[in-house]
């Protein structure tokens, strides 16, 4: 087999590889630093290992020693978003099999990327100081000195002292806490993660933090001004996890809580074991979201217990994932079938949206990419999440359906479960267990799905039923005169559920912009302004900010800046500038909120909006 080469590391996978980790965190409010010791437990792969490569970015090394003995180290050269190499030479030799325990004692910068501290005025209950991390993609190396690719696999320890007012929490089981012997004004919290698993998976939490039970395996985490409203939301939990064990095999991280995050948390949901986190903008108070659980829940298995080699695998976690969260909805769902079908519609036009913002001949479009010198947050979009599905959902519909492919997708697990794959090592299994329809195999675009930019060969026809009425919806919206829009009234919506209302909104996305008079009267009838679902407003403001409607837009600025979810805040701000007769007014706003931004939100803002990296202050 050819070595697999992560291009997003600097470390020789074939050299050494990463067991264990023992981390001891200070949390510095005060200077926003941690003050961080880690133990890596190493396995040696090559006769005379003298020396290896760490990925850091931003962090101050204060001192390296391999099995207790002092080594030498050194910094290489700064790459643009890989970071800096750490280069350790080891005082002695070490042969193939061995096992070195490197510790390294280090600080990280108040800018690393994998971190967001925030002021006590951005949290909900005001009086305390937070912070959380967001490792995935390549930002763990800002936290710990480590081998930062998901081809390497480890389990983890961890201390983590902080203020005693505040909780920790990580992306492990809770081991207990204590009074910090150095510091009587704080408390040691105690971790332990004995499930393998990638370093982008490490996470950390440290604020006010209450907790309400809301399974056999589940509590929801959060400032308790959130935490019964979270509880509400999410209470399907156990169903859901009962029904991915169902379809994917045994749950092996034992616990499984929610976080809510404050409203800067980059993201829908992340995956972090034992811990997903999840932004606030879930809380829609009638559970309408809940499918980002589902697919949290999912990469418990796609992801998490088989995690792609390389970044550019990344189709491999995030499109069996869709796929699965899919049929939990199939299996938890009224309408079942007719209801993954319905989401199947709306995640085809996220693609279709994909597609058009990259550019159809654009080589990021490719279900797998090449990422030689391309930063995976740049690359991220809907792709492999969307064009992953469908390709998914294409064989399913060949080799017989989604019982018999389900097959195939819980033996993958199975077979693949504490490693990481390429996409020709899950192609291969592809071939192998459906070895006797290969013939049918043989048929597929490989190429078209794999290597070529924009849609995907085959363009799949899914049920409409339950996009019918959001179909009719929008098209006589489209061709309604002005003189016909007393027609319109609040009945029409009525009958809509919150999925139907945001496929609605997002039919209309995709055609011509609506007169003005349309948009003013939708309000009237259906007063779109005042609904609080984060998805439903997303699509509205854009819809009235397309129809240049000139009070939408600081609605549209505010709704970009009053939280940071980048699916939402990123075209937000991206439309306004394209579609307002004063883009300055998109920058300006994006120059005010920025100190308080996410660094990978307002790091890729930033460069949507064209502003220069290094101007720091709107004034
Ligand atoms: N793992 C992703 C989030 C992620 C991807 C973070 C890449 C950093 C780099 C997570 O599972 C995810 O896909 N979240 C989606 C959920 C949606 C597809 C249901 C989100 O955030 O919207
Ligand atoms: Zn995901």
């Amino acid at each position: 087999m050819v070595p697999v080469v992560d291009p997003s590391s600097f470390c020789s996978l074939t050299k050494c590889i990463t067991k264990h980790l023992n981390l001891t965190f200070r949390v510095d409010f005060e200077s926003h630093v941690i003050k961080g010791k880690v133990a890596l437990t190493i396995e040696v792969l090559e006769d005379k290992l003298s020396s290896l490569t760490l990925d850091t970015k931003d962090l101050k090394i204060f001192h390296v020693r391999a099995n207790g003995q002092e080594a030498t180290f050194a910094l290489g050269t700064q790459h643009r978003f890989k970071g800096t190499p750490l280069v350790i030479t080891l005082p002695f030799a070490l042969s193939r099999g061995q096992h070195v325990i490197v510790e390294v004692a280090y600080e990280t910068s108040p800018k690393a990327s994998a971190l967001q501290w925030l002021r006590p005025q951005q949290t909900a209950g005001k009086k305390q100081p937070y912070l959380f991390s967001q490792c995935q993609a390549t930002h763990c190396r800002t936290m710990v000195p480590c081998q930062d690719t998901p081809s390497v696999k480890h389990t983890y320890y961890a201390q983590v002292s902080v203020p005693r007012e505040l909780v920790a929490l990580m992306s492990a089981v809770r081991d207990g806490q204590d009074p910090d012997p150095e510091d009587s004004n704080r408390t040691v919290y105690r971790f332990r993660q004995t499930v393998p698993m990638p370093s982008y998976l490490i996470a950390l939490v440290v604020g006010a933090l209450e907790n309400r039970e809301i399974g056999p395996r589940s509590r929801v985490w959060s400032e308790k001004e959130l935490v019964d409203q979270a509880a509400y939301e999410f209470a399907e939990t156990e169903a859901m996890l009962k029904a991915a064990e169902q379809l994917a095999g045994p749950y092996v991280w034992g616990q499984y809580d929610v976080l809510v995050l404050p409203p800067s948390f980059p993201y829908g949901g992340m995956e972090n074991p034992c811990l997903t986190f999840a932004t606030p903008t879930l809380l829609a108070g009638d559970r309408s979201l809940s499918n980002v659980i589902a697919h949290e829940i999912s990469h418990s298995w796609t992801g998490n217990l088989v995690t792609n080699k390389t970044w550019e695998h990344f189709w491999l976690n995030e499109g069996h994932t869709v796929y699965l969260e899919r049929m939990i909805g199939r299996s938890l769902e009224p309408e079942g079938e007719q209801f993954r079908q319905f989401k199947a519609i709306g995640g085809w036009k996220e693609l279709q949206e994909s597609v058009k913002t990259f550019g159809e001949k654009n080589v990021l479009t490719n279900l797998v990419p090449d990422l030689q010198e391309v930063d995976t947050d740049e690359a991220f979009s809907s792709v492999p999440y969307e064009k992953g599905f469908a390709l998914l959902y294409h064989l399913e519909e060949l080799l017989g359906g989604p019982e018999v492919f389900m097959g195939f997708v819980k033996s993958y697990i199975q077979l693949f479960a504490y490693g990481s794959v390429t996409t020709e090592e899950w192609k291969s299994y592809l071939f192998t267990y459906f070895k006797d329809k290969v013939d049918m195999l043989n048929k597929v675009d490989w190429t078209g799905w794999m290597n070529t930019p924009g849609m995907p060969p085959v363009t799949t026809q899914y049920d409409t039923t339950l996009a019918d009425a959001c179909i009719a919806l929008c098209k006589r919206w489209v061709q309604a005169k002005e003189a016909g829009l007393a027609g319109f009234t609040e009945a029409d919506i009525k009958p809509l559920s919150s999925h139907q209302r945001i496929e609605f909104l997002a039919l209309l996305l995709q055609e011509k912009p609506l007169p003005l008079s349309h948009v003013k009267r939708m309000e009237e009838v259906y007063s779109l302004n005042s609904v609080k679902n984060a998805e439903i407003r997303f699509r509205w403001l854009r819809v009235c900010v397309r129809a240049k409607w000139e009070e939408s837009v600081p609605l549209a600025l505010g709704m970009a800046t009053e939280q940071g979810r980048m699916k939402f805040t990123r075209p937000l701000f991206r439309r306004v500038i394209s579609a307002d007769k004063v883009p300055d007014l998109a920058v300006s706003t994006f120059l005010q909120h920025r100190g308080g931004m996410h660094p990978v939100t307002s790091t890729l803002v930033a460069k949507d909006l064209q502003v220069q990296q290094d101007q720091t202050t709107g004034f």
